[in-house]
């Protein structure tokens, strides 16, 4: 039986994708919309982000050099600027478009990439760790990444197998025993892809590269294979994510639960931020 879910609560911004951007979004798992977050807001941004960098803060994963920032967890949770910008009508009103829901965000992260040094992501799905680590129900959760650098050819963009989130959830291994979350953080994630799955869906569906300009954003499907190569450019990748997941789709509890700056577990309704991110 299927369940119609009426929509008492307003939204709080209808429609902020066109209708363009929308189906999209739902037919190839992901779109780019440009020029979203002006330069100054962005430089605020970006400000924020090194501090961030800087923090000694469990979330913050290295490269294996061991010295160069990979990535930064749960930012949301000790910026406020972050926790404002998840909340720009932008953003939210978009998450709530797609889900068709309140939402909250889940995660939040940057991913360094830096020039020279930024290492792999292999192909895989976000909702299989998701749905397996944490408890999550259905797919009913949205990434919405902002390009805080430029994101070319060259420098380790987000690469998709577009259409594939409409193959539902690719059967991978669970690599590793243990509840090493900080694996899934690094170049050696569990869930990954085999070479052979990787070449018969990219057979049929091909493979594409998100890039676009700094401020720009991607919103892309959890169901959605990608990955991304190394950074043998001069430039810099950053890629901001957040990922917003319906209300009515928090996990149930499971034994092991990961950290709280990589599973929010205060499910509350976002309230639009109106204000201006500076504000
Ligand atoms: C990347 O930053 O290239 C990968 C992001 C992700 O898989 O979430
Ligand atoms: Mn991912």
């Amino acid at each position: 039986m299927q369940i119609t879910r009426v929509i008492t609560e307003r939204l709080s911004g209808e429609n902020m994708l066109t209708d363009s951007q929308f189906a999209t979004y739902h037919t190839e798992g992901f779109v780019v919309v440009p020029d979203v977050i002006p330069p100054a807001d962005l430089a605020l941004v970006r400000d924020d982000v090194e501090t961030l960098f800087a923090l000694d803060h469990p979330g913050r994963m290295l490269e294996t050099d061991g010295t160069t920032v990979r990535g930064v967890h749960g930012c949301h949770q000790v910026s406020s600027l972050f926790d404002r910008l998840t909340r720009l009508p932008r953003l939210l009103g978009a998450a709530e478009q797609v889900l068709e829901s309140k939402v909250y965000v889940y995660q939040s992260k940057v991913n360094a990439k830096l020039a020279l040094r930024g290492d792999v992501w292999p192909w895989h799905q976000d909702y299989i760790f998701w749905e397996r680590e944490d408890g999550m129900r259905t797919p009913r959760a949205m990434n919405i990444a902002l390009f805080l650098d430029d994101a070319t050819d060259f420098n380790g963009p987000l690469l998709f197998l577009p259409g594939s989130h409409l193959l539902g959830t690719v059967r991978t291994e669970r690599r590793s025993a243990g509840d090493d979350w900080a694996a899934n953080l690094k170049a050696d994630l569990n869930y990954q892809l085999s070479p052979r799955q990787l070449a018969s869906v990219a057979a049929d569906l091909g493979i594409r590269a998100a890039t676009g300009t700094a401020g720009s954003l991607l919103l892309f499907d959890p169901r959605l294979i990608h990955g991304s190569g190394t950074n043998m450019s001069p430039q810099d990748r950053r890629l901001l994510l957040i990922t917003y997941n319906s209300v009515d789709n928090a996990p149930v509890p499971v034994p092991n639960p990961r950290p709280e700056f990589l599973v929010s577990t205060d499910s509350t309704a976002l309230t639009a931020w109106e204000a201006g991110l500076g504000a």
